[in-house]
């Protein structure tokens, strides 16, 4: 069976998930909410935070944390070792496809192979799934979470919304072409004017010409 999936986000009111700076002790505090079996990343958000992995107390696997799964067909990421010792999660899981470029010979990372050139959400999930996982939790700039929402794959969106305005993006979605239905699920404020909304996600991005909230 296919995991629950939330998707979680820092983002400014215009939707901006960078280009602000993130409360991110609030942030990580509401992602203990879920107690995730799996943390699911895209590489290009492993690789924005390469430098600071590489100077960070690395004080070893964290045996009940979750697993790090990375989406990366490219091979791009080079550091998961290092992020299996950071001492949030347990291990790290590779997630690859067909046309990967060849890893080491001597590499001992575990991975996971779906897809053919590219890695296919769906089908990792179900595997995930079957691996015992129950809870995923989506930590993502946007473009993973906007694949993932377009393959009607999130269950759940918890926005950390900062009282500030960008001005431009990268933005968690594509508000101006893809309508979504939401359901508020939980809202609340916190010190200095930070909004957490939880809502569900009523069945995927809509169709053309189906309303927002209504029959179609
Ligand atoms: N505000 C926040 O809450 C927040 C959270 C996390 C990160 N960030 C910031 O966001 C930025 C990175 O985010 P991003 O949106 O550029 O990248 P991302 O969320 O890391 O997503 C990119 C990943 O998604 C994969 N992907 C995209 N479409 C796919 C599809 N159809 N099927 C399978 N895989 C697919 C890519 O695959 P490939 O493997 O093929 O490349 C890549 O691994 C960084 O600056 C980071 O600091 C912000």
């Amino acid at each position: 069976m296919r995991p629950h999936v939330v998707a979680q986000l820092a983002v400014s009111i215009d939707g901006a998930t960078t280009g602000f700076e993130a409360d991110q002790a609030r942030f990580y505090a509401m992602a203990t909410l879920w107690q995730e079996d799996v943390t699911l990343v895209g590489a290009d958000t492993i690789l924005a935070q390469d430098s600071a992995v590489r100077t960070a107390p690395k004080p070893g696997p964290r045996p009940d944390g979750p697993l790090l799964a990375v989406v990366d067909s490219r091979h791009r990421v080079h550091n998961l070792d290092a992020l299996r010792e950071l001492g949030y999660w347990s291990d790290v899981l590779a997630l690859y496809c067909d046309q990967t470029p060849a890893r080491a010979p001597d590499s001992t990372t575990k991975e996971l192979v779906t897809g053919y050139d590219r890695i296919d959400l769906a089908e990792t999930l179900t595997l995930l799934g079957r691996q015992g996982a129950k809870v995923v939790r989506v930590d993502s700039g946007g473009t993973l979470i906007g694949a993932l929402l377009d393959q009607e794959l999130i269950d759940e969106l918890a926005l950390l919304i900062h009282p500030v305005v960008v001005g431009h993006g990268p933005y968690w979605h594509d508000f101006f072409t893809t309508p979504l239905d939401l359901s508020l699920a939980n809202a609340e404020t916190f010190h200095p004017g930070l909004t957490w909304l939880r809502y569900c996600i009523a069945g995927g991005p809509l169709e053309e010409g189906e309303t927002v909230g209504g029959d179609g």
